[in-house]
Order: C-alpha cells, then sequence, then structure tokens
C-alpha cells in the first residue's frame, strides 16, 4: 500500500520584481510562518493570489523566479532538490513553509513543518540559544515539558553547551547552522525542511547532520532537503528533483537526476534566467558556475576549475572587473581573486578564471562573486553564488576529504639523508 501524500504542490508559480530585493524582518517572518504551522491542520490547500490562468509571461520589470511547478511527496519520502544558483530551490521552501506566498497555483502540506532555511533565518537575534530552543519548540506547539525532555539532546548535537545562554547574535555562522539544525531535527514535526546545511559548518559537522536527517526519514518523517552536494542527495535522498530556470525539468530517482543535471551543467549553455542585477538594473548576471577541465571528467584535486560569470552589460558601456572569494566548507576564506578592470560595450560578456588544478582540498567549496565598477564600487555581490565539490581522486565514493586545511597544494618534497653512506 503507498504511504498517503505529505506534500502536494500544484502549478505553483512566483514571480518577482527586478531590482534591489526587499528587506524583510526575519524574525516576524518567523512568527508568521511558526505561527501557521503551530497547529495539527487537517489538510487544507493554500492557494497564491491569483487566478491560476493567469498569463505566464512577465513584465518587463518582473520575472517568474517558479512557474507552473507540480509535483508530490508521500509520507516518509525523502525529496532532493537540485539546480543551479538562482533555480529557484529556496523560493520553493519558502513558500512551502509559508515565508513567502505564491503569486499562482496552490500546495498542501499534512502535519507540522520543521524547517532550516538559509543561514540566519530562524532565530530572535536578542534571545540566547536556550530561549531561541523553546521559542521554536512553542511555535511548534510543543509543552514546555516536551521541549525540556528534547533540549539536552540538541545542545549535545549541537555542540555548544558552553553557549547556551549566550545571545546567538554573538554565535558565528556554524554555530548558529548547528543550533538551528539541531532544533528543526529533533523538535516534533511530519515534515522537516532543510536547505543547503551542507554547505556550512565542519566536515565531522556535516556528516552528523546527514546521518541525522537519515534516521528522520526512516522514522517515517518526510523530508525535503536542498543541496548542491550530489553525493549527498544520493545518500540521503530516494528521490529528487530538478529545478532549473524556476521550472522543473526531472523527477527520478537520485543517480538518475545526477545524470542528467550534470550533463546539462556541463555542458555549460548560458542560461537566460537572471541570477543577480546591480541596484539599477543595467548590469546583469546570467549565471555563475564551476566545471572541471577536461570538462566530462569528475572534479577531483588534480582537476584545474574553469570559473566562467556570464553577464550582461545594458544602455551604455561599463568599466567593470569581476571579484571572485573562494570559501571553504568551515567558512574560512581560502583565496580571493579577481579580473583586470576593462570597459565592454553593452551586451553579452563571459570572465573566465582558472583555479590551477592541486590547490584545491577534497570537500565542497562555495564562491562568491562580486561585479566592480570603476575599481572600487561592488555593484553586484552574489554570497555563495557558485557551490561545488572537490573529490579526493582515490576516495570519489566518498563525499568527504580527510586532509586537514582550506587548500592542499601539490608541494615539492625533497627528504635525503645528510650523513655520508656508511659501507662497510
Ligand atoms: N525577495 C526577492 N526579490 C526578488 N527576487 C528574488 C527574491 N528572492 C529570490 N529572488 C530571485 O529568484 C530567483 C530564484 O532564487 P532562489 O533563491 O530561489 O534560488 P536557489 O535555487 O535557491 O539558488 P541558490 O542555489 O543560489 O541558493 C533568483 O533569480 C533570485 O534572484
Ligand atoms: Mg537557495
Amino acid at each position: 500500500m503507498r504511504e498517503p501524500v505529505a506534500i502536494a504542490v500544484e502549478r505553483l508559480g512566483k514571480r518577482f520584481r527586478l531590482g534591489p530585493r526587499a528587506t524583510t524582518d526575519r524574525f516576524t517572518e518567523r512568527l508568521q510562518t511558526a505561527c501557521l504551522n503551530t497547529v495539527r491542520r487537517p489538510w487544507q490547500w493554500l492557494r497564491g493570489s491569483s487566478r491560476p490562468t493567469a498569463p505566464t509571461t512577465a513584465h518587463r520589470d518582473e520575472y517568474w523566479a517558479l512557474d507552473d511547478i507540480s509535483f508530490e511527496v508521500r509520507q516518509g519520502e525523502a525529496l532532493g532538490i537540485v539546480g543551479r544558483n538562482g533555480a529557484g530551490k529556496s523560493t520553493l521552501l519558502k513558500i512551502l513553509t509559508r515565508i513567502t506566498e505564491p503569486t499562482r497555483g496552490r500546495f498542501g502540506i499534512r502535519g507540522r513543518v520543521a524547517s532550516l532555511l538559509e543561514v540566519g533565518t530562524g532565530f530572535h537575534p536578542d534571545l540566547t540559544g536556550r530561549e531561541n530552543i523553546y521559542l521554536s519548540g512553542a511555535f511548534l506547539g510543543m509543552s514546555r515539558q516536551e521541549i525540556r525532555r528534547r533540549f539536552d539532546e540538541i545542545v549535545a548535537f549541537a555542540e555548544i553547551d558552553a553557549f547556551i545562554d549566550t545571545s546567538v547574535k554573538r554565535y558565528s555562522s556554524g554555530m548558529y547552522t548547528r543550533l538551528g539544525f539541531a532544533v528543526a531535527a529533533h523538535l516534533e514535526s511530519e515534515v522537516l525542511i532543510v536547505d543547503e546545511v551542507l554547505a556550512v559548518g565542519d566536515a565531522a559537522f556535516q556528516k552528523k547532520c546527514l546521518g541525522k536527517m537519515q534516521d528522520t526519514a526512516q522514522q517515517g518523517r518526510t523530508v525535503l532537503f536542498v543541496s548542491h552536494n550530489m553525493l549527498a542527495v544520493q545518500t540521503l535522498c530516494s528521490r529528487a528533483i530538478w529545478l532549473d530556470g524556476g521550472s522543473l525539468r526531472a523527477d527520478d530517482t537520485p543517480a538518475a537526476i545526477q545524470q542528467t543535471y550534470q550533463r546539462a551543467t556541463d555542458s555549460a549553455a548560458p542560461s537566460s534566467h537572471l541570477l543577480s542585477a546591480s541596484a539599477d538594473g543595467l548590469v546583469r548576471v546570467r549565471s555563475a558556475s564551476a566545471r572541471p577541465i577536461p570538462i566530462n571528467a569528475a572534479l577531483t584535486v588534480q582537476s584545474p576549475v574553469e570559473i566562467v560569470v556570464d553577464y550582461d552589460i545594458i544602455d551604455q558601456p561599463r568599466r567593470l572587473h569581476v571579484c571572485l572569494y573562494v570559501f571553504d566548507s568551515t567558512g574560512a576564506c581560502a583565496f580571493c581573486t579577481f579580473s583586470e578592470p576593462s570597459t565592454h560595450p553593452p551586451g553579452h560578456v563571459r570572465a573566465t578564471c582558472t583555479i590551477p588544478g592541486n590547490l584545491l582540498n577534497a570537500g565542497t567549496y562555495a564562491i562568491d562573486v562580486q561585479i566592480v565598477e570603476q575599481g572600487t564600487t561592488v555593484i553586484v555581490g552574489i554570497r555563495h553564488a557558485i557551490v561545488f565539490d572537490v573529490l579526493d581522486a582515490d576516495r570519489t565514493t566518498s563525499w568527504l576529504g580527510t586532509w586537514s586545511g582550506a587548500v592542499r597544494p601539490a608541494c615539492v618534497w625533497q627528504v635525503s639523508s645528510l650523513d655520508k653512506a656508511t659501507r662497510t
């Protein structure tokens, strides 16, 4: 017998306007989300504000970050969601957690939802770790006693005992994520939604999170897991969907999705959708990607890595340069690099940077991309625009490297005995 449907998404769409993003009070967002999720509700469809038949073409300054997405997830299923930066993954999760409303379409979720979205969402900065745990539990409709029973487990999992009575605004991003994940995974909910948690935290903690999510799925809870780490998706999920430019491109086993997705990424056809734009809307980054050289090979410690940033200049020539900041999985900046400033006429520009082979360590790296004008003014800044994995060539089946350090250069060694060889 098939399990009942836990999440249903029907023709979901979300339209945004170009230009600077509206800033929102995250605590208010959280309150809205959490309050709506407190009670165990019967199935209920939540609709977007527009008619389902509204035309799909966007106005000049509007675009669809999610366009006509439909799928179902059954209870106890662990669904991986993959796709390039700007594909709409986080937007989908924000709709499902009711942080934002769909423009059209509808969705329904059975049961309570615990979520860990982008780092920085979810906790009240002025409250301590302890207070935030109780607050999150209360939002989920748990009694004080129930929360108390889970409290020690949460603190032990997050490994932040010494800081539990410190306000979370003093936490490092790693500590914040640890606590966020521990709370989402240990408090009682039928659905667990996690966005890209493996990009932060050290290797040991990432492994622990993956193990915990596996347990969670085995206990019959439904898991939605967004990640750029295909090996993690394959390890955890029984099924995956691939979002591309706001559309659902494929829905299959994680192994099949990895193949199709990898092939499409390797061919690196520049996409026509928008990743980010300058405040005046006249410099628009279409895509940013990393690929190994040669292109069809696995990206290992030995591979040179080509970083490609595609952007459009609208209306008039601009003097720009591109900066890349490369971070390892602990959040440490391994290095930064930038192009020479140059003036380009309006049109499509491609910046390519090659990171030499035998420099990066095995593990996950994230690259912040900036477009800088006149040498000093950052006009576009995209945090973690590119996230990719470097495999250990000797251990390609493992998703975690074992060597310490942000980089792993192939240093030249020579060891010889300085004493005269003694022969008899
Ligand atoms: N509040 C907002 N206002 C305007 N545009 C937005 C807003 N939030 C997201 N977008 C845009 O919607 C598109 C989808 O963004 P989203 O964050 O869902 O992508 P993603 O798949 O999660 O990418 P990543 O892998 O980088 O996390 C992007 O073009 C993004 O710039
Ligand atoms: Mg995202």
